[in-house]
C-alpha cells in the first residue's frame, strides 16, 4: 500500500476543503483507517448534510476528529487517567475514545443525543493538515452510503456518494483499511465497542484488562455502540464465512458452478493458487494480518463488479487486527458460517 502523501503538491486542495467545512459543506478525506466524510461538529446544518448522504440513522452518533489534544477541554467533562494513558500511547492512531460529553460544546444531531462523545486524531499528513486549516471539530463517519463497506480509496467514495457531496481530497489507499478501534473510558473498566485498527492486546499491555462489549462476544446481545447493531458491509451476493481448511471451500464451489451459479472466494496469497472459481479476490498474507484488513473493504466491494451469485470467504484468526477483519466479515456474512 502506497501510504505516502505529498502535502505540498496537495496543499490548495486541502486548503479548499477546509474552506468548505467553515462554510459548513460536508467533503470526504482521507485518514489512515477509512475515508471520512467530514462536517462541522458544532452545526447542525453541516451534520444534517452527512447523515442525508449517507442515509444513515439519525440514533447513530459521529465520531468527532481533532488535530491537537489542547482540543479536548472545550469538548468533553473530564478526562479519565486510562484516556489520558490511551492518547499518549496510541494518538495519532486509529483509536476512538469515548468521553463524557460537555453540554453545548456540539451538534446534539452529531452526538445523536447521547451525553457521551466519541473522538479521535487521525495518523494521517492529509487529515492532520485539513483539521488543522479548518480549526474546527470535525464529525466524520465513514465516506460510504449506510450499510455498504468503508472506503479505502477516493474512488470508493465516488462509487458512492459523487453526487451528494462537495468534494473529496484524494490521499491515495488509506493504509490499516478498517475502522478504529473504539473504546469507553467512561466506566472504571474500559469497555471495547468496536475492534478496529489497534489491538486488544496492545490496548491491555498500556492501560492493563479491559472487557469487550456483550454484543461482540454475543451476536444476540444489544451493543452499546450503535452503529454496531446495523447490518454492514455486505456485498450484493450472499456471503459466506467458511470455518474449514480450503478443500472444502473448492468442494462448495464446484457444487455451485454443477448448478449452473457462479461462485467467487475470498481468499489469500498463501492459498489463492488452489481454487478454481469465477472470481478470485486475494485480499493479502495470512502471515501478516495488516494486509488483509487494508484490502479487505476493496475486496468486499470488489465482488459487486463481478457477476457472481454467491461468495466463499476464508476465515482469520482472531489475533490482533484478526479480530476487527473476523468482525467485519461476521457482519457482511449476516453470521452465515460454513462448518
Ligand atoms: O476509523 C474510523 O473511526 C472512521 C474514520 C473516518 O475516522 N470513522 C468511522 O465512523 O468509522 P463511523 O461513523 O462509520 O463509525 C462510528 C462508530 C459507530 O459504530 C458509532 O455508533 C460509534 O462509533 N460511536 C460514536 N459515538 C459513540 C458514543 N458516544 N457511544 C458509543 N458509540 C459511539
Ligand atoms: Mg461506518
Amino acid at each position: 500500500v502506497d501510504k505516502y502523501v505529498d502535502i505540498d503538491s496537495s496543499y490548495p486542495q486541502i486548503k479548499q476543503a477546509a474552506d468548505l467545512l467553515n462554510k459548513n459543506e460536508v467533503i470526504a478525506f482521507p485518514t489512515e483507517t477509512v475515508y471520512g466524510l467530514g462536517g462541522n461538529a458544532k452545526s447542525d446544518e453541516a451534520i444534517a448534510k452527512i447523515f442525508a448522504a449517507k442515509g444513515r440513522p439519525s440514533d447513530n452518533p459521529l465520531i468527532i476528529h481533532i488535530a491537537k489534544q489542547e482540543q479536548l477541554a472545550e469538548l468533553v467533562k473530564e478526562v479519565p487517567e486510562k484516556a489520558e494513558q490511551l492518547m499518549e500511547a496510541f494518538w495519532p492512531g486509529a483509536l476512538t475514545i469515548i468521553f463524557q460529553l460537555k453540554e453545548g460544546a456540539l451538534s446534539k444531531l452529531a452526538t445523536a443525543g447521547l451525553n457521551t462523545v466519541g473522538i479521535r486524531m487521525p495518523d494521517h499528513p492529509v487529515a492532520l493538515k485539513l483539521l488543522e486549516l479548518a480549526n474546527l471539530p470535525i464529525a466524520a463517519p465513514s465516506a460510504n452510503t449506510s450499510g455498504k463497506p468503508s472506503p479505502t480509496t477516493a474512488l470508493h467514495v465516488t462509487e458512492d456518494l459523487d453526487s451528494v457531496i462537495a468534494g473529496i481530497v484524494d490521499g491515495g489507499p488509506t493504509g490499516v483499511g478498517v475502522e478504529s478501534t473504539v473504546i469507553d473510558c467512561t466506566d472504571s473498566v474500559p469497555v471495547i465497542l468496536r475492534p478496529g485498527g489497534v489491538s486488544q492486546e496492545d490496548i491491555e499491555k498500556v492501560i492493563g484488562e479491559v472487557m469487550l462489549d456483550k454484543a461482540l462476544v454475543n451476536k444476540d446481545s444489544a451493543p452499546k455502540s450503535p452503529g454496531m447493531k446495523y447490518t454492514h458491509y455486505a456485498p450484493n451476493a450472499p456471503l459466506y464465512l467458511v470455518q474449514a481448511p480450503k478443500e472444502r471451500i473448492q468442494e462448495l464451489v464446484a457444487e455451485e458452478r454443477r448448478n449452473g451459479k457462479k461462485a467467487g472466494v475470498l481468499t489469500t496469497e498463501e492459498n489463492k493458487d488452489y481454487y478454481q472459481a469465477d472470481y478470485i479476490f486475494v485480499c493479502g498474507k495470512r502471515t501478516d494480518l495488516s494486509t488483509v484488513a487494508a484490502n479487505l473493504y476493496d475486496g468486499l466491494r470488489s465482488f459487486n463488479h463481478s457477476d457472481v451469485d454467491i461468495i466463499f470467504a476464508e476465515v482469520f484468526p482472531y489475533e490482533g487486527v484478526g479480530h476487527a477483519i473476523m468482525n467485519r466479515l461476521m457482519k457482511a456474512a449476516s453470521h452465515q458460517v460454513i462448518d
